[in-house]
């Protein structure tokens, strides 16, 4: 019989052989392809030495084409967990190096458990996806694991942050579990996402597309949206990966966690004062109000390369976690259009899933007009964008710092739309739609219709009419924008807000 010292030695021989994965000369294909292993990764993701490994062993038990014949080290898949910044998350990476890091019946098994480990114990989950897609020799089991997968994201969403890391092909059934989670990371040059490649649409429709262009990191991050982040590389992706980490909450019950910035919270800043070009019809960058209101200017966008009229991004302010949604007068002087709408409502329904407070900075002259738009369905976009700020118990902080016309500013969070603090600049123009078009409606055929214009304009853009009402809370000089929303956000930390049971409600999709 065997002593324990040869059972210890088997177990690191077995533990050995599942550490070399596909082996050195696959390896050294990973490297020369400019891309790092799943272990490599994991380690770089993770705080140093806290990586826990699950399911070393794990088998396949295929036996079609000879597979009962080949050994996968770690079924293809790494799993287990570890800390970022010494707090718990999850982890799966899928392995290359091992037939492709395609996705059989027990590699899904193996990420089904993190999944479920990470809901139980309430801390995100982040997937490195590398894979050829379903394991072809598998045929249904791996189908059913990818089935599987898309079921337990969907359980999982809103309950901890999801956030998939592709860093390699992602072809067929590996393309969805990522889009079911919050964040997609992707690299540029070396990943890929689409549903069909780019031979078979070749055979279907003729068109001839490479790869990168078909669904490379710039394509999915500035086209199609698919993607929220592009990474130069590996090192970059996963750098990134942790620093967004850190503005999140662990899971739904928590609160984001609150890091010391060392910025003053009573900090004025009188270029705001006059950063607002006294023509309203000239632009600025909104990038610019922001950097001057959070913490240390700093900012992490979300989506920063897709519908770039608005701005979506993580911030803090005194340390605590603000999401911000935000017009961009510098592109289409910030209208509101499909991409903007559906961009900013899966941010916001994001930070209401998990306890973030919404900070909107308002300057949109309108949805933006045009068949284009219309046969788009702006309406039903847009009508996102009502409901997910309607949805959201979040504190709720709508800043106006210039325009906010007709529907594109109740889409944007007026008090209407449950906004808890509306805050204006005193250049506000805040109206049933912009003032020069309304004087022309009202106006049409009079004489005097200029200089009733100009006396419509002076009368009604700005910020009195609505505060007249109740509609404005405070009309406050730029400069003091920060003191005043950190001060609404204190004020607004013990909010509750309830809403009738219901299954779910029905999203305009
Ligand atoms: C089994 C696979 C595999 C797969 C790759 N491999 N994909 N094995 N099933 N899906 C194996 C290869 O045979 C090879 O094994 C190793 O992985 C590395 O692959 P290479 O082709 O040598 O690498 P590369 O040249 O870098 O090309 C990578 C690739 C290509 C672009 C991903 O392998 C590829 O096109 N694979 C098939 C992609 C695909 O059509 N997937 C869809 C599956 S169906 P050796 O032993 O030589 O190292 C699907 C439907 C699910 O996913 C639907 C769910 C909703």
């Amino acid at each position: 019989m065997a002593s324990i010292q040869e059972k210890i030695e088997l177990m690191k021989k077995k533990q050995a052989k599942v550490l070399a994965g596909g082996g050195e000369k696959r390896i050294e294909k990973q490297h020369a392809s400019g891309k790092k292993t799943a272990r490599e990764r994991v380690d770089l993701l993770l705080d140093p030495g806290t990586f826990v490994e699950l399911d070393q062993f794990v088998t396949h038990r295929c036996t079609n084409f000879g597979m009962e014949k080949k050994e996968l080290p770690g079924e293809g898949v790494v799993t287990g967990y570890g800390t970022v910044e010494g707090r718990l998350v999850y982890v799966f990476a899928q392995d290359f190096t091992v037939e492709g890091g395609s996705l059989g019946e027990m590699h899904a098994a193996k990420i089904c458990k993190v999944a479920d480990l990470a809901v139980k114990m309430g801390a995100p989950i982040i997937g490195i996806n590398d894979s050829g897609g379903a394991r072809i020799q598998e045929a249904v089991d791996a189908l059913a694991g990818y089935g599987k997968i898309f079921f337990k994201n969907t359980l999982t969403s809103g309950v901890v942050p999801q956030i998939a890391a592709i860093m390699g092909p992602c072809a067929g059934g590996a393309v969805y579990s990522p889009a079911l989670m919050d964040f997609i990371y992707m690299v540029k040059n070396t990943s890929q996402m689409f549903i069909t490649g780019p031979q078979v649409i070749k055979a279907v429709t003729n068109e001839e597309v490479t790869a990168e262009q078909l669904g490379g990191a710039m394509t999915h991050n500035s086209v199609s949206g698919v993607a929220h982040f592009a990474a130069e590389n590996d090192e970059d992706c996963l750098e990134q990966i942790r620093r967004l980490i850190s503005f999140l909450p662990s899971n739904n019950m928590e609160p984001a966690p609150i890091v010391e910035t060392g910025d003053d919270p009573e900090r004025t800043d009188d270029s705001l004062n006059t950063i607002c070009p006294d023509n309203s019809n000239m632009p600025y960058d909104m990038k610019s109000v922001i950097e001057k209101i959070v913490d240390n200017g700093d900012y992490y966008e979300v989506h920063q390369y897709y519908a770039q009229n608005i701005i979506t991004c993580f911030a803090r302010m005194d340390g605590q976690t603000v999401g911000i949604i935000a017009n961009q007068p510098r592109v289409m002087a910030g209208c509101l259009d499909v991409n903007a709408s559906d961009k900013s409502s899966r941010f916001i329904r994001f930070c209401d899933a998990f306890n973030i407070p919404l900070l909107n900075l308002v300057d949109v002259p309108g949805f933006l007009p045009g068949t284009n738009q219309e046969y788009g369905g702006i309406i039903r976009h847009g009508a996102k964008m009502l409901y997910a700020y309607s949805e959201a118990t979040v504190p709720k902080i709508t800043l106006v710092t210039r325009k906010a016309y007709g529907g594109s500013y109740l889409a944007m969070c007026s008090q209407d739309l449950g906004a808890d603090q509306v805050i204006a600049w005193p250049q506000a123009e805040i109206a049933v739609m912009g003032p020069a078009g309304a004087a022309n409606i009202i106006f049409k055929g009079d004489p005097d219709s200029a200089k009733k214009t100009e006396e419509y304009v002076e009368n009604f853009a700005n910020p009195y009419q609505a505060a007249a009402r109740g509609f404005v809370d405070r009309v406050i000089e730029p400069k003091d924008s920060r003191p005043e929303i950190i001060n609404a956000l204190r004020m607004l930390s013990t909010k509750r807000e309830s809403r009738p049971a219901k299954r779910h409600g029905n999203i305009p999709l």
